[in-house]
């Protein structure tokens, strides 16, 4: 339904991964690397789905992972996505590349509300936008580290995404008939005033960053160790690590005071022939040592995918693109429908497997080959 109903060069952004998408690609099929050891003949009244993040309790074993420019996907965007998860009784993480204010988002959801930061427009920048997530109510920061420079997005490059965001007339024409092409999407997005730009990077003297050229912008934005130490000092709350798949930057993380880590390759979007997280997780649990929650992202595109991470070790998974499909569909309703249909999954895997609640999950229920014994 997205597919039919967003622009080509939309869709291509949100569906599309880094060079030749060989880690895009290998994040879904990794898990299939993973298979079921199922306990037959039992049977338990109910499923919990539950797990604990950073003290709070959440109905569902998965969160919505940070989605930048999801306004273009649909208007109502990240406000839509933190309802259906505050609905559903999960978390929402909200991206720097937010087209709504922060403080909307949190007001709409009933859930707990984490600020993805990259340090877009610099620190001054950052420092007002951490002062308005506490005093809005987010509950963690999620710093994102693997975004030194933006990935090579070869779709993009070919759809004009570049010239139709901040183009002259001349350059976006030869692009423009894929957008006339989906009237329905282009009339809400002219209703809803066309790109609007970053209401959460505020530039000092300058006001809201307009959305020109967002690799330029990332580029000047990648976060170090020595920002996150910065960052700690400013911010007292949790702090999430993102984008760790190894051993050695998970220890890293923990000594710098994470209080989680989520094992993610940003959905195959940067480097591409990196690890699938799944793949990862693992070597990653192994050198926490416990001493932080590990969530992982990446290729979950069913419950089943999120069982065999809780196998493997993980706390939490991120959803990003099967919520995202749903969201560009049908808005709010659309990630509803996406969740309703993990949930579903989840439950189902759950009694075929034998076992009654997510938390009681191990690496029992499972086989992995041998190779990734080692982590
Ligand atoms: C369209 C799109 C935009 C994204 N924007 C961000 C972002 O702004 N910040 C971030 O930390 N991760 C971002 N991500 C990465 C996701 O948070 C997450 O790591 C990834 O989508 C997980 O893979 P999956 O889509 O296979 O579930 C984005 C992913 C997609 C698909």
């Amino acid at each position: 339904m997205a597919r039919r109903r967003l622009p080509k060069a939309v869709f291509d952004y949100l569906d599309g991964g880094a060079e030749g998408e060989v880690t895009l690609r290998e994040n879904c099929r990794a898990f299939q690397d993973v298979s079921f050891r199922p306990r037959h003949a039992v049977s338990f009244p109910a499923c919990d789905l539950s797990t604990r993040v950073l003290g709070f309790d959440l109905a569902l074993p998965f969160l919505l992972a940070p989605i930048g420019y999801s306004r273009l996907m649909h208007p109502e965007g990240e406000i839509a996505a933190a309802r259906a998860a505050g609905e559903a009784g999960t978390g929402y993480i909200l991206s720097t590349i937010s087209g709504h204010r922060l403080e909307d988002v949190k007001a709409g959801s009933s859930g707990p509300v984490f600020y993805q930061l990259y340090l877009m427009g610099g620190r001054a920048a950052a420092e007002d936008v951490i002062h308005r997530a506490r005093a809005a109510g987010c509950s963690a920061l999620v710093v994102t580290i693997d975004t030194p420079v933006s990935g090579m997005r070869e779709r993009d490059y070919r759809n004009g995404v570049r010239e139709l965001v901040s183009g002259s007339l001349r350059e976006k024409l030869p692009f423009l008939p894929q957008v006339l092409a989906r009237p329905g999407w282009l009339i809400n997005f002219l209703r809803d005033g066309g790109i609007h730009p970053l209401p959460n990077v505020v530039l000092p003297g300058k006001g809201p960053m307009p959305l020109v050229d967002i690799n330029a912008a990332l580029a000047s934005a990648a976060v170090t160790w020595a920002d996150l130490r910065w960052i700690r000092e400013l911010w007292r709350g949790p702090i999430v690590v993102k984008g760790v798949l190894t051993g050695e930057d998970a220890r890293r993380a923990v000594d710098e005071g994470a209080a989680a880590v989520s094992v993610s390759n940003h959905g195959g979007r940067q480097l591409d022939c990196v690890s699938a997280p799944v793949r990862a997780l693992p070597e990653v649990v192994a050198a926490v040592k416990g001493q932080a929650e590990v969530w992982m992202d990446g290729g979950v595109r069913r419950g089943s995918d999120i069982v065999k991470a809780f196998c493997l070790g993980a706390r939490a998974v991120l959803c990003g693109r099967a919520y995202a499909y749903g969201m560009a569909a049908a808005g709010k309703a659309g990630v509803s429908r996406a969740i309703e249909i993990l949930r579903a999954d989840l439950e189902r895997t759950l009694r075929l497997l034998g076992c009654p609640s997510m938390t009681k999950l191990d690496r029992s229920y499972v086989n992995v080959p041998a190779s990734w014994q080692a982590g």
